[in-house]
């Protein structure tokens, strides 16, 4: 199956599900890196490891259906079946939306529905909870309110800082948002092979 991977910051979940591919433990080929960041990390990862980029600047464009038609043109020339969202920092719209609906998964530093939103580390430390964790979702038009389709918790120490619960949310996500993509597209062999 063929994905594009949105980000817009350093691409370590990006990374991440290239590495799984080449290990064999994920059943996919990146198609695409799509950043509306042009100076982000992820970028040179997937320069390293020659993956076609689109980069954009939002701004440079009237509205948000404007660029997202730009986007649609490049999944659709690169056929593109799947929308793996790591780290991209705005909402999908309609534009790409109604195209892909189900096939667009987000991962989110927050155990959802708590923390949406940006700074769901930041949210968990000020408010004190104990544990907090990594959910992986459907996307829709809200802000992380899609159908829940994988999560795991993660304990938060007495000592734990921004950085450290970080490092162990990403240690978290490194691991479950592959699987998880792999365990969608299992699924959806298995669906095609029974139909
Ligand atoms: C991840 O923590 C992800 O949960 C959130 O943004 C961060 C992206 O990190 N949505 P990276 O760019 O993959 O390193």
């Amino acid at each position: 199956q063929r994905v594009a991977v949105f980000a817009s910051g350093t691409g370590s979940n990006f990374a991440a599900i290239a590495d799984a591919i080449d290990q064999g433990s994920l059943d996919a080929e990146i198609a695409l890196l799509v950043c509306d960041k042009p100076e982000a990390k992820a970028i040179e990862k997937a320069n390293e490891r020659q993956i076609p980029v689109f980069a954009f600047q939002p701004r440079t464009y009237p509205t948000k259906a404007d660029y997202e038609r730009d986007i649609l043109q490049k999944l659709n020339d690169c056929k593109a079946e799947w929308l793996i969202l790591a780290g991209y920092m705005r909402l999908i719209g309609s534009t790409l939306l109604d195209p892909f609906e189900g096939h667009i998964v987000n991962i989110h530093p927050s155990l959802l529905p708590a923390f949406p939103g940006k700074d769901a580390i930041g949210q968990a430390l000020s408010t004190g909870v104990r544990v907090t964790g990594v959910t992986v979702h459907f996307v829709d038009e809200g802000m992380d309110t899609g159908k829940i389709i994988d999560q795991e918790a993660v304990r938060i120490r007495e000592e734990d800082d921004r950085y450290s619960l970080q490092a162990a949310i990403q240690e978290i996500e490194h691991r479950l948002f592959p699987r998880t993509i792999q365990a969608l597209i299992q699924a959806e062999k298995r669906e095609e092979i029974k139909s």
